[in-house]
């Protein structure tokens, strides 16, 4: 069985390799991965991940959520897969031609996951962009079409909110992997941020969540790897 704290995907949302050094110090027997994104793979580049590789605790979720015409996809994640980390992010919301580019970049060496609907991102919001009438009234219907898009194109699984994890599951099956951002405990609710569609640890996990991306209420708690341990005693109490 897996151990609550291998749920934890840590968001090193942070701004130099100095900074992510002190969070993976702290941090690195209390989760299970750390997510790279945009911010700290564009101020260091593959020296980040080669760093957390060295460290041989936890994996790395290169999330860097491309979305471009498919030679290119294809191109980026090739070059991704020769980095050395467990997961890397693609957009859902083109065409399947770009997640089977995804796919076919990645070469087996990463695992790839399909970026559903942000989770910064309420019904309002997709209604305002144009989206079919059914869709606005009923989000996870859009979450769990492109999901099954993901999988059609031989993704490993999706990022999607823990209020669509269950029917994901029900519909395509335990195996196909469910990573959840917009975590937040109630013990950290303080003033609203971006995120919309969020969840409590303990509540994804029960939903079927299989990983749990966690930004904000641990690098910005008082002590962030009490925090840690606190996200995972709630984890350890649903599985
Ligand atoms: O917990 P917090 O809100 O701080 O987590 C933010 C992180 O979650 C960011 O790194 C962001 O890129 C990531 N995220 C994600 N997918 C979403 C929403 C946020 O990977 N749908």
């Amino acid at each position: 069985m897996r151990a609550a704290k291998d749920y934890i995907i840590f968001a090193l949302d942070v701004a130099s390799m100095d900074e992510a050094r002190r969070y993976v110090g702290l941090l690195a027997n209390h989760v299970g991965l750390f997510k790279v994104g945009l911010e700290l793979f564009i101020r260091c580049g593959p020296q980040i991940v080669e760093f957390i590789n060295s460290t041989g605790t936890a994996g790395v979720f290169l999330d860097l959520k491309l979305h471009d015409i498919p030679a290119t996809v294809s191109r980026a994640m090739a070059a991704v897969s020769e980095l050395g980390v467990q997961f890397a992010t693609v957009h859902c919301g083109e065409t399947s031609k770009m997640l089977e580019a995804a796919v076919a970049g990645s070469r087996g060496r990463v695992r790839i996951l399909g970026v559903t609907v942000l989770t910064s991102v309420c019904a309002e919001d997709i209604r305002a962009a144009g989206y079919r009438p059914e869709f606005c009234t009923d989000l996870s219907a859009l979450v769990l079409k492109r999901a099954q898009m993901a999988c059609t194109a031989g993704c490993t699984g999706v990022v999607c909110s823990g209020l669509e994890a269950v029917k994901i599951k029900q519909q395509l099956g335990s195996g196909f992997i469910t990573v959840t951002p917009g975590i937040r405990p109630l013990w950290a609710a303080g003033k609203k941020d971006d995120q919309q569609r969020i969840a409590t640890p303990a509540g994804a996990v029960k939903s079927g969540s299989d990983y749990l991306v966690i930004g904000r209420p641990i690098r910005d708690a008082a002590d962030p790897r009490a925090a840690a341990r606190r996200v995972a005693e709630e984890i350890e109490a649903v599985i």
